[in-house]
């Protein structure tokens, strides 16, 4: 299920949204901060439900607090990683229109040194893309198949 690609892209599946909670656990240990991501793929494939994985392999919340950011935009937990203290916000940006609005969420104060940044259809602003550190992109492969492809950019 884990395979290394190129660099630092990694290819997974999953069968289940419980698979992707799992895997959200694992990834946590391959996003050491500052990190921003974009979490990319069409609606209900699975962003939220990884983000639940990474959130509670971080110790930061149970898999049944992290819900979708729709409408609040913003979620913010803190946990530990490695020992060390992590802030990890978890957006969605699906409703904000135009970067004005997306100003608003103060993302570069966001961004310290011991900051998880997870911005589901971040991948919608340009600001956004040029200021990620990678993105996770999550597809459908056919029923509750999901191919996620995480890339980090260095
Ligand atoms: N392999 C899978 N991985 C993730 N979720 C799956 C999988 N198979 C089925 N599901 C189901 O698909 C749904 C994914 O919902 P989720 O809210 O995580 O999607 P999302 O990508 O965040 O959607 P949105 O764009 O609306 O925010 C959940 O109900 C989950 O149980
Ligand atoms: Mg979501």
């Amino acid at each position: 299920m884990v395979e290394a690609v190129a660099g630092k892209v990694y290819e997974f599946t999953t069968g289940s949204g419980g698979d992707t909670v799992d895997l959200g656990r694992k990834l946590a240990a391959l996003l050491a901060p500052p990190q921003l991501l974009l979490l990319r793929g069409d609606l209900g494939t699975g962003k939220t439900t990884l983000v639940k994985g990474i959130a509670e392999a971080l110790d930061a919340a149970d898999q049944d607090e992290v819900t979708s950011p729709t409408f609040t935009l913003l979620h913010e937990y803190e946990g530990t990683r490695e020992g060390k203290p992590i802030k990890l916000f978890h957006l969605d940006v699906y409703r904000l229109d135009g970067e004005r609005q997306l100003e608003t969420l103060g993302l570069d104060d966001l961004l310290t040194p011991d900051a998880l940044v997870l911005i589901e259809w971040g991948d919608k602003f340009k600001s956004l893309r040029k200021r990620a550190t990678g993105e996770i992109a999550i597809s459908s492969s056919g029923g509750d198949g999901r191919k996620i492809v995480v890339t980090l950019k260095e």
